[in-house]
C-alpha cells in the first residue's frame, strides 16, 4: 500500500492551513528567487548588538499538534528584535525555541547547508532555513514546513516516502569491472561527469516544489531521486545503466516530468536536477553516449 493510503490520519498535509487562494499562491511561488547566505549589511558594523536600536520583525510559524488531532493547523505569531538575533532564518527559529516557546519543532544539524535537515517554505519559497537570511526590510516572514507533504509536527515533513523513492533508485556502484586489487580509478574528465550531481543533499526542496510531484509522489520520483538516479548512470565506474534506464522506463516513474523548472530554481545549493532529467530522457530515447566524453556535463550551464 502506498504511503499516500496508508498515512496515519494524524499525519496532515502542510497546506492544510492555507485556503484554495492562498494555497494556488504558495503553489506558484515555491520557486521565486530567494535571500541566499550573503552577509547582511549592518553585520560589520562594530556597535555591540546589546546598544543598537531595536529592529523588531513577527515570524508567523505553521503549528499542528499531533497529540491534539482534533485541533486544526494555525500560524503562531513570535516578535523578534533583529539585533538581538543571528542573520539567518534557523538562527530566529533557534533563538524562538530557546528563549520563547521549546515546543516549537523542526529540523536542523549542520546550520551551514550540508545536512538538509533545515529545509522548510520560507515566505513562499522552498529553502534552507540556515542559509535564508532573514530579510530585515518589509513585513512579518511566514514560515511552513515544505509543501504538500505529510506533516510529523508543526516544521516537520514526513520523508518516508522520499527516502523510500531514494532507496528505490540503488544509489550505490554498482560494477562487474571492480579491480581486484586497488581503487576504481576514473580520469579527471570522467570524475568531472559527477560535477553538479554528486553535491544534491537530499533536502527535498527541489520535489515539493515539483507540481508533478504534488500530485503524483506515489508514483513519481520526482527531481532530487531523478538526478540521484543520472548520478549513477553517469558514473564511468558503474556498468549498470542499461538497467537503471529499464527501471524508469514505465509512464510515471521519469515521464511525469514535464520540464516545469520549478525544481531548479528552488533548489539552495544551485544544482539543476530539470537538466539531470532532460539527460535520462535523451539516453532513453536515442540511448547513452557511445564514449563517455560525449556525456553532457550537468555543471555547465
Ligand atoms: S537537487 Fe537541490 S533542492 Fe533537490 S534535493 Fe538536491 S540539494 Fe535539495
Ligand atoms: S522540471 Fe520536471 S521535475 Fe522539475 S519541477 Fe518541472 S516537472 Fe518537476
Ligand atoms: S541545518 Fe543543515 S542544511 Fe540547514
Amino acid at each position: 500500500m502506498s504511503l499516500m493510503n496508508s498515512a496515519s490520519s494524524s499525519l496532515r498535509r502542510a497546506t492544510a492551513v492555507a485556503g484554495p487562494s492562498s494555497l494556488a499562491r504558495r503553489a506558484l511561488s515555491t520557486s521565486a528567487p530567494r535571500a541566499l547566505a550573503t552577509p547582511a549589511g549592518d553585520l560589520s558594523s562594530s556597535q555591540p548588538a546589546s546598544s543598537k536600536p531595536q529592529h523588531m520583525k513577527e515570524f508567523k510559524i505553521y503549528r499542528w499538534n499531533p497529540d491534539l488531532p482534533t485541533e486544526k493547523p494555525q500560524m503562531q505569531s513570535y516578535t523578534l528584535d533583529l539585533n538581538q538575533t543571528g542573520p539567518m532564518v534557523l538562527d530566529a527559529l533557534i533563538k524562538i525555541k530557546n528563549e520563547m516557546d521549546p515546543t516549537l519543532t523542526f529540523r536542523r544539524s549542520c546550520r551551514e547547508g550540508i545536512c538538509g535537515s533545515c529545509a522548510m517554505n520560507i515566505d513562499g519559497v522552498n529553502t534552507l532555513a540556515c542559509l535564508c537570511r532573514i530579510e530585515r526590510a518589509g513585513g512579518d516572514s511566514k514560515i511552513y514546513p515544505l509543501p504538500h507533504m505529510y506533516i510529523v509536527k508543526d516544521l516537520v515533513p514526513d520523508l518516508t516516502q522520499f527516502y523510500k523513492q531514494y532507496r528505490s533508485i540503488e544509489p550505490f556502484l554498482k560494477s562487474d569491472n571492480t579491480p581486484k586489487e586497488g581503487e576504481h580509478l576514473q580520469s579527471p574528465e570522467e570524475r568531472r561527469r559527477l560535477d553538479g550531481l554528486y553535491e544534491c543533499i537530499l533536502c527535498a526542496c527541489c520535489s515539493t516544489s515539483c507540481p508533478s510531484y504534488w500530485w503524483n509522489q506515489d508514483e513519481y520520483l520526482g527531481p532530487a531521486v531523478l538526478m540521484q538516479a543520472y548520478r549513477w548512470m553517469a558514473d564511468s565506474r558503474d556498468t549498470h545503466g542499461e538497467e537503471r534506464r529499464q527501471k524508469l522506463e514505465n509512464s510515471f516513474s521519469l515521464y511525469r516530468c514535464h520540464t516545469i523548472f520549478n525544481c531548479s530554481k528552488t533548489c539552495p545549493k544551485g544544482l539543476n536536477p530539470a537538466k539531470a532529467i532532460a539527460a535520462i530522457k535523451r539516453d532513453m530515447a536515442f540511448g547513452p553516449p557511445k564514449s563517455d566524453s560525449q556525456r553532457q556535463v550537468i555543471a555547465d550551464n
